[in-house]
């Protein structure tokens, strides 16, 4: 059973314009998405810059208004409540941002950043307080001394370290992390990705992993969903994803991914222009002539592709 499902959300926001400054047109930002979330698993949300990742983050937690749709949390309906401080949903529900080092406070100490969760959720008293951080900063690999330090004085993938010590500090359910290792060295990436599965494990977490690298999402996440102009195309199991993808788009995406290898560099160089071809000669079966993706459309019990109906009968 899921414990949290979000219905038909969107966000659009107003453009402004003319002599009157009145709203002259929309942008769907995020335009009808719906997805549940399962304890302990890890959701992936992928598409280019651009199509709605990040407002879909901000929009969950309260960031950002929510135009229509709704957001059920353990039955509840908190779609206009999640700036309620002290409500279980803003303790349960943490966001990890892709830019470490701005989302914490540069001119707090480690100790007060990390405490401040702890301070509007939990009730400690300060020695219990004192106790929790050391255990948080040990959890996410970091020395006790790092308390009286400020952020500055870490190093990108330290830091990032840093800003899951404060997400996790309340034990919440779900972790929203939006690009959470996008501005790290590629091999201080993989130390990130695997500490935080890590955790995942431990702390029966689930994640909505945020990420415009279908590599990552891969090795990250059980659930995808490919996001494009606010909609989203498909939606599956990591298998019915990569090995057996149906949206034009989605087939697009996965021929783009870069390999190191040399070997069948030209079979796969062939294989993306085949793709591409496809693309152009099947589009008007997946986008309407505004370029809108269609509704989703089940494909399996767990899979589901935006195209018209004629093409679901071929699959
Ligand atoms: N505050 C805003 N006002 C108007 N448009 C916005 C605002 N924030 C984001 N957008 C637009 O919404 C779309 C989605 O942005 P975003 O969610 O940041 O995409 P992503 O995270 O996938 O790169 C983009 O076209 C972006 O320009
Ligand atoms: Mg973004």
């Amino acid at each position: 059973m899921s414990f949290m499902q979000i219905n038909d959300l969107k966000v659009h926001y107003p453009v402004r314009g003319g002599f009157f400054n009145t709203v002259i047109d929309q942008v769907l930002a995020v335009d009808g998405i719906t997805m549940e979330f399962e304890r302990g698993k890890a959701y992936g949300l992928v598409g280019e810059s651009g199509c709605g990742k990040s407002t879909t983050g901000k929009a969950l937690i309260g960031l950002e208004k929510i135009t229509s749709g709704s957001i059920i949390y353990e039955g509840e309906n908190v779609t206009n409540k999640r700036r309620n401080r002290k409500s279980s949903f803003n303790r349960d529900v943490q966001m990890i941002f892709q830019d470490a080092h701005s989302s914490l406070n540069p001119r707090k100490r480690v100790r007060d950043i990390i405490a401040e969760p702890i301070r509007n959720f939990l009730n400690l008293t300060p020695k219990e307080e004192e106790r929790k951080i050391s255990e948080l900063l040990e959890i996410v690999g970091m020395p006790e001394d790092a308390k009286l330090k400020y952020p500055h004085e870490f190093s990108g993938g330290q830091k990032q370290r840093l800003g899951i010590a404060r997400a996790i500090a309340t034990n919440p359910k779900l972790i929203i992390a939006d690009e959470p290792v996008s501005a790290l060295d590629l091999s201080v990436q993989a130390q990130v990705l695997n500490f935080m599965k890590d955790i995942q494990n431990e702390f029966g977490l689930s994640y909505l992993f945020i990420s415009h690298d279908l590599g990552v999402v891969k090795h990250m996440c059980d659930h995808i969903s490919i996001m494009y102009k606010g909609r989203f195309v498909e939606t599956g199991t990591k298998a019915d994803i990569y090995t057996n993808p149906q949206h034009i788009y989605t087939k697009r995406l996965l021929s783009a991914i870069p390999e190191v290898s040399p070997v069948g560099r030209e079979n796969r160089k062939r294989e993306r222009i085949r793709v591409e071809q496809n693309y152009q000669a099947e589009h008007k079966n997946y986008f309407d002539e505004n370029e809108r993706v269609f509704d989703l459309l089940q494909v399996s019990n767990t899979h589901y592709v935006a195209s018209t109906s004629q093409v679901k009968g071929v699959l």
